[in-house]
């Protein structure tokens, strides 16, 4: 046998529409690097990954996949990528279509996704001790790897990035997406429903999610999205396990993007700040901290609490710019309130890479009030970049920023508790007096050199927890 198969939706730097695919593309190399596993991934051949890529994938095999009543064809490509091997499911009546997400179909999609990995396997073509599968999407892997068995001794291990998404579809179609007797009905089922991440739950060896916080959130109904009784559960086989990020990639000493690099410089971050102003054509007042956030538009990044204060919040001697695309109300009141504030407020409604990099690098305060976080990974690229978080206490950001202590002195942050505006309004005050403290604000500062959160650590806990499995994988 040989090591572990990751089965995902997406994965940088091939196809990215959130923080799974930055995971995905990270967590093999370290995987590789510290505990010597041998990790390969497979994905769908979305129609959207670039020509660049797809001119260096090479024909492996073409594999006929029993998909309920029918057969249907799955060509799989491969390509290999910093020594990770890389498999593409290629089929293009699911797969050829703009976009990633987001199809009515986007259920028969994916459970077909993951017939295909499992033919795939039953075929030969790759001996995994551990599948490893990610999210709904690839939810349907672990299901029949446990009822089918491909491979007599393969184990598996699921991990949650997000419970609120699940794959539901109606029952009925059972018979169409699966060629499994009735009785397996029951591993499907919540709620009269065929629930994808459910099924996953329900049969794999081991479950994960992406920092010990939401382990535990999740078995709370606020934050489980119903599917606390099945973590109970499993409770005995689930464990929280920090994302870290790839601080080869994150690095503001050799970022590209900055028109000054550092290593914790607050005068080099001024630079990058003026440059910023200029290009932005936005005019940077240097006696005024600089708020920003970068963010896709949603509710679950907190933005109905910046909606309520952000105002209020403007009255005083501060500068806020916020990136990023998303639901059409918060487009709307973040461009109403930049017109409305322009020498305070910016709302640059679009992603750019190079524009967050340099967000990152010029200001002193990241917000993520975040209803919920799984583990997120812009507050700690901003803490890469010297740039404190205020952050709402859940999930990852309750595991990475601690709030500054004045007795103490320590802290790399501002957070709160409760998802209220006007705790997050008090938080960013709280975060004004440090700065104009020059001893706190120096301290501050200064604890940003302890932060750690590369991949190491994280890679060493599932190197454990595969071992728990596999007893024979790391020094057999
Ligand atoms: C999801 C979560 C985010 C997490 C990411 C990677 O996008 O919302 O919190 O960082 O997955 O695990």
């Amino acid at each position: 046998m040989e090591n572990i198969l990751f089965v995902a939706s997406e994965s940088t730097p091939f196809i990215k529409t959130g923080g799974l695919a930055d995971v995905i593309g990270s967590l093999p190399q370290a995987l590789k690097e510290h505990e010597q596993l041998e990790v390969r991934v497979i994905l769908p051949l979305y129609d959207e990954i670039p020509e660049e890529w797809k001119e260096q994938m090479e024909y492996l095999t073409s594999i006929d996949v029993p998909f309920g009543w029918r057969n249907q064809e799955a060509t799989i490509y491969t390509l290999r990528y910093h020594q990770i091997e890389y498999y593409f499911v290629e089929n293009d009546y699911y797969f050829t279509r703009k976009g990633v997400y987001g199809y009515y179909d986007d259920g028969e999609r994916f459970v077909f996704f993951a017939h295909a990995v499992i033919q795939f396997l039953a075929n030969g073509y790759f001996k995994p001790d551990i599948l490893h599968a990610h999210d709904w999407q690839a939810a349907i892997a672990v299901v029949l790897a446990n009822i089918q068995k491909p491979l007599s001794d393969m184990r598996t291990v699921f991990t949650i990035h997000n419970i609120k998404y699940q794959g539901m579809m109606p029952i009925d179609i059972f018979e169409d997406f699966f060629n499994l007797d009735r009785e397996h009905i029951g591993g499907l089922e919540w709620n009269g429903m065929l629930n994808c991440l459910k099924g996953a739950l329900f049969h794999a060896d081991k479950i994960t999610t992406v920092s010990p916080t939401y382990a535990e959130e999740i078995k709370y109904p606020y934050y489980s999205e119903g599917l606390h009784p099945v973590l109970w559960q499993r409770e005995q086989d689930v464990i929280g396990i920090l994302n870290g990020i790839d601080t080869k990639e994150y690095n503001p000493l050799s970022d590209p993007y900055l028109s000054v690099n550092y290593r914790s410089a607050r005068s080099k971050k001024i630079i990058n700040r003026l440059d910023l102003g200029e290009e932005l054509n936005f005019p940077m007042d240097l006696d005024k901290p600089l708020y920003v956030m970068v963010t896709r538009l949603t509710e679950q990044k907190g933005l109905h609490l910046v909606e309520h204060i952000l105002e209020e919040f403007l009255q005083e001697e501060v500068q806020f710019i916020i990136l990023g695309t998303g639901e059409k109300e918060f487009e709307d009141y973040f461009a109403s309130l930049a017109y409305r504030y322009p020498e305070k407020a910016r709302a640059l409604l679009t992603f750019n890479e190079g524009l967050a990099r340099k967000l990152y690098a010029s200001a002193d305060f990241f917000l993520m009030p975040s209803k919920f976080e799984p583990c997120g990974l812009a507050q700690l690229i901003a803490l890469q970049y010297r740039t404190a978080p205020i952050v709402r206490e859940t999930g990852g950001l309750k595991d990475t920023v601690q709030s500054y202590n004045e007795i103490t002195g320590e802290g790399n942050g501002f957070s709160f508790t409760n998802y209220n505006a006007h705790d997050l309004l008090h938080a960013m005050r709280y975060a004004l007096d440090i700065y104009h403290d020059p001893d706190h604000w120096q301290q501050l500062c200064s604890n940003f050199n302890g932060n750690r959160f590369s991949w190491k650590d994280s890679a060493k806990l599932y190197g454990q927890l595969y071992e728990q499995l596999v007893p024979t994988l790391i020094h057999g």
